[in-house]
């Protein structure tokens, strides 16, 4: 499937100064993912014989991104010489002496360019015989873009940069987007010939487009179906636009496969989460990573999941999650916070005001109320009245608390860790469970209680407290 005349050049060597940032611009996440992993994807649909990408500014952290996504590139640095000719360049010197085919030119900033767009690019490219074929887009405000020039009878001419253009050409509304479909050998011979004089001392990709046209080579520009696709990233409200369109994309794929958004606006999906049929989410949810979610599940309103897998039919209301399995039919929240660690059984419950950490919950067992469980291993068909807590920090180490099967533990219960309390046992409400509680036991650690009959009117004379012990004294004395 390999399409061995075929190779991508992906430009990722520029500053990206109006991010005003100390992070690359195309290391910044986008649904999940850098945005240069999304340019990564799509040049591997492509599935061509190279990937190659052009580095240099903060390049150690750029190529960890990039051998990270896709560990077959290969990464090409470029020189002192500025410019996306002098980038394009370097990169070919890296292809086989003996590729003939077509090379595909993407920037690393453009994430909403999907593969579909490009497999159309090049099968015109090819289809017409072209030495190069533009990717153009027509907007309404043009301001910024090379310009694509066309000679009276439609056919492209050159293309010519902001900087550089006339008041005429200015007017111009087709764009160059930056993506391109070269045919190896014209693309090298001209790119040798272009220089740096222009308004940007630059070696310009898109002075190759005016060379070969000169030299009587076919050359095309291909309005993109709609604008959006090539927009580029390079300030945070570009990116934030980004962000918007893909994800309605996302969220729109999930849709007709059968996902219920109650609100697109307000819900956000990562590219990497997976969705099954029948899912519903509520306003204000938010899947990130490679979160998971089985057939039947609601999730939402007010949820954050990060990393999470949940189970068929759950009901996960108003949490914050990270890294935890949540069972089938089981049900979390209103006011959870599940983090590393937190697995709950099928059937299972973590209420409201619950927060769970490395400790898992077996199937049909319940934290429904004010509690916090870490380090705990609890059995199946376990309730823990409200306000349950493990002490699992001693100052020095993190210690265990495992709580059997069917175990019924009273309210306000302080596990002090480690502790193990069996199958079948119960404890008192208000216990502080210091020692191990064997299965089938009663454990009580409250004193009894003493009640000392006219203690506030003795003791809190002339207080309205007092005045009203008095009255309910006189009142059942009646
Ligand atoms: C470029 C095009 C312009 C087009 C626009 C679309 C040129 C000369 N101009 O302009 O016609 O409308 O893209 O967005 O090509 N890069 C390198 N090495 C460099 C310079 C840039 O790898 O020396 C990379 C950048 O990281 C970026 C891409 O090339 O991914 C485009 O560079 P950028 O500086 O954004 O070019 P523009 O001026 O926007
Ligand atoms: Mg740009």
């Amino acid at each position: 499937m390999t399409d061995h005349n075929l190779a991508v050049i992906i430009l990722a060597a520029g500053r990206g100064t109006r991010m005003k940032s100390a992070t690359p611009k195309i290391l910044h996440p986008l649904a999940g993912r850098p945005l240069v992993a999304h340019v990564l994807a799509t040049a591997r649909q492509l599935r061509p014989s190279l990937v190659i990408a052009v580095v240099r500014h903060e390049r150690d952290a750029v190529v960890a991104t990039i051998s990270d996504y896709f560990p077959e590139s290969v990464i090409v640095d470029q020189d002192d010489v500025p410019g996306t000719g002098r980038a394009v360049e370097v990169a070919l010197a890296a292809l086989p002496t003996d590729f003939e085919g077509d090379v595909v030119v993407i920037s690393g900033d453009v994430p909403l360019l999907d593969s579909a767009t490009l497999a159309a690019l090049v099968a015109s490219h090819r289809a017409a015989n072209a030495a190069a074929t533009v990717l153009s887009a027509i907007l309404d405000d043009a301001t910024g873009y090379g310009r694509v020039i066309r000679s009276a009878d439609g056919a492209l001419d050159r293309i010519v940069e902001q900087q550089d253009a006339t008041a005429a050409e200015l007017a111009v509304t087709e764009i160059n987007s930056g993506t391109y479909v070269f045919r190896v050998g014209p693309l090298r011979a001209q790119l040798a010939l272009v220089g740096t004089e222009n308004t940007q001392k630059e070696k310009y990709l898109t002075d190759v487009l005016g060379l070969l046209r000169g030299a009587g080579a076919a050359i095309e520009a291909v309005p993109v179906s709609e604008s959006w696709i090539v927009a580029g990233v390079n300030d945070r409200v570009q990116l934030a636009d980004a962000a918007r369109r893909m994800n309605t994309q996302i969220l729109r794929r999930w849709q007709l496969a059968g996902v219920t958004v109650q609100d697109p606006a307000t819900t956000w999906i990562d590219a990497d989460v997976t969705l099954a049929e029948d899912v519903e989410l509520l306003p204000g949810t938010q899947l990130k990573g490679a979160t998971l979610v089985a057939r039947g599940a609601k999730i939402g309103p007010d949820t954050t999941l990060v990393d999470c897998e949940v189970g068929e039919d759950a009901v996960v209301k108003r949490t914050d999650a990270t890294l935890a399995v949540i069972g089938a039919a089981a049900s979390v929240g209103p006011f959870a916070y599940l983090r590393p660690g937190t697995w709950l059984g099928a059937g299972g419950k973590i209420g409201t005001f619950v927060e769970v950490k490395n400790s898992t919950i077996g199937a049909d067992s319940k934290v429904p109320h004010l509690s916090y469980i870490g380090d705990a291993t609890i059995g199946e068909h376990t309730n823990l009245g409200a306000g349950a807590i493990t002490a699992n920090y001693d100052g020095v180490n993190k210690n265990p608390t495992v709580i059997g099967s069917h175990v019924h533990a009273g309210s306000h219960n302080v596990f002090v860790a480690p502790v193990t309390v069996g199958d079948g046992a119960y404890t008192g409400a208000g216990a502080v469970v210091r020692k191990d509680v064997p299965a089938g036991a009663l454990a009580i650690t409250v004193a009894p209680q003493r009640n000392m009959g006219g203690w506030t009117v003795a003791n809190r004379a002339g207080t309205a407290g007092a005045e009203a012990a008095a009255a309910a004294s006189d009142r059942s004395d009646g």
